[in-house]
């Protein structure tokens, strides 16, 4: 049988898919139900100390879109076309209550050697500091420090879309200073210098760099002539694979094979956990899709990505970085003189 473990430098997950954070994350129950999937890791739903974080979650709406941007019914039926938009906010629980449930949910995870991540969404970094030092005193085993959630503009102070190398340098080194716990840092995808931002992190001590967050969006409704939900939007969908799968790709050519990567953005299967290793990801997180489709969609993805493997005769770590290290300029192209006519329409 194929070995499906990845390392992500301390770490070693029994398998590549990590459940992503969101809403299906704050109770114990969907925790379990993610451990139960037979994920090698599951983020619970982000905290911070920003009270108007927790109150932005009692302010979500939710909407799943199809291609026609359609809304359609939220659940296992829905078609693999659509994708969440919407804005969200934090866990509802105090930290202390968060702090409970998740080292409970760390504690439990051994069973399934797996783990429980911590979340923490960037507002006050003084107050990430506490947080991240309370987390591992608490038994917490992993950090993950999103500093690029979408929402940072529509949010006030509330959450953080870091898009200067810099500011991700200070404030990763700080946190790097204040723990030893393995740190996988968050980022945004809503920059061109993702790269940029992914070497900073790692520069400042990062272990890991999970890339990269959703992205903000408009989508007018073409009947009441509002944009839908009042308001700017959080958006990804499996339309933005290949966006993650080129910035794997250009954060590998920047930071070197020996950084590891996190994809999240895209994925709904198996098969997209090895397109997104091929791109340089050694873990994949999904996230959206269980919130849209319930756990089973985790089960479903490790046994299709494990019969992929199976097939191909390989393990996981022979796809990381693969096609993203194959990538070849445009000049290098062979010549197809006149290709160009086979593809237009008339
Ligand atoms: C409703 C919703 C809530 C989310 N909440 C969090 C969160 O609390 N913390 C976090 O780091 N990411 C959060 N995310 C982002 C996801 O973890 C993930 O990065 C993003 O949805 C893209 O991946 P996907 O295509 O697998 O959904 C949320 C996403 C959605 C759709």
């Amino acid at each position: 049988m194929t070995t499906l473990a990845t390392t992500l430098g301390r770490v070693t997950l029994k398998n590549p898919l990590i459940a992503g954070s969101a809403e299906h994350l704050i109770e114990v129950d969907g925790i379990r139900r993610a451990l139960k999937s037979g994920v090698g890791a599951v983020v619970a739903k982000s905290v911070n100390e920003s009270e108007a974080a927790r109150d932005q979650l009692q302010r979500a709406e939710y909407l799943l879109l199809d291609e026609h941007w359609n809304p359609v019914n939220w659940g296992p039926d829905a078609p693999a076309s659509a994708f969440v938009a919407c804005r969200s906010g934090l866990t509802p629980q105090p930290f202390d209550q968060w702090l409970e449930q998740t080292a409970q949910m760390d504690r439990e995870a051994r069973a399934y050697e797996s783990y429980a991540v911590a979340s923490v969404i960037l507002a006050d970094l003084d107050a990430t500091v506490r947080m991240a030092k309370e987390i591992e005193q608490a038994g917490v085993r992993i950090l993950e420090l999103n500093i690029g959630t979408p929402y940072a503009s529509q949010a006030r102070g509330a959450v953080s879309t870091e898009l200067d190398p810099n500011n991700v340098l200070a404030i990763v080194a700080k946190v790097r200073d204040a723990i030893a716990l393995p740190i996988w840092v968050k980022i945004t995808g809503q920059s061109e210098r993702v790269p940029d931002l992914a070497a900073a992190a790692f520069a400042a001590g990062g272990d890991a760099v999970v890339m990269a967050g959703r992205s903000l969006g408009l989508i007018p409704d073409i009947e009441t002539l509002e944009p839908m939900l009042g308001t700017t939007l959080g958006v990804g969908g499996f339309w933005n694979l290949p966006l993650t799968c080129q910035w794997l790709a250009l954060s590998r050519a920047k930071v070197g094979p020996g950084k590891p990567l996190i994809a999240t953005n895209g994925a709904q299967t198996g098969l997209d956990i090895a397109r997104m290793m091929l791109a340089g990801a050694s873990a994949v997180e999904m996230s959206s899709p269980v919130m849209i489709r319930g756990a089973q969609t985790l089960a479903d993805a490790l046994a299709q990505f494990q019969t992929y493997l199976e097939r191909k005769n390989l393990d996981p770590a022979d796809l990381i970085g693969v096609a993203a290290d194959r990538r070849r300029n445009f000049p290098a192209m062979p010549l197809k003189t006149g290709n160009w006519k086979n593809y237009v329409a008339t």
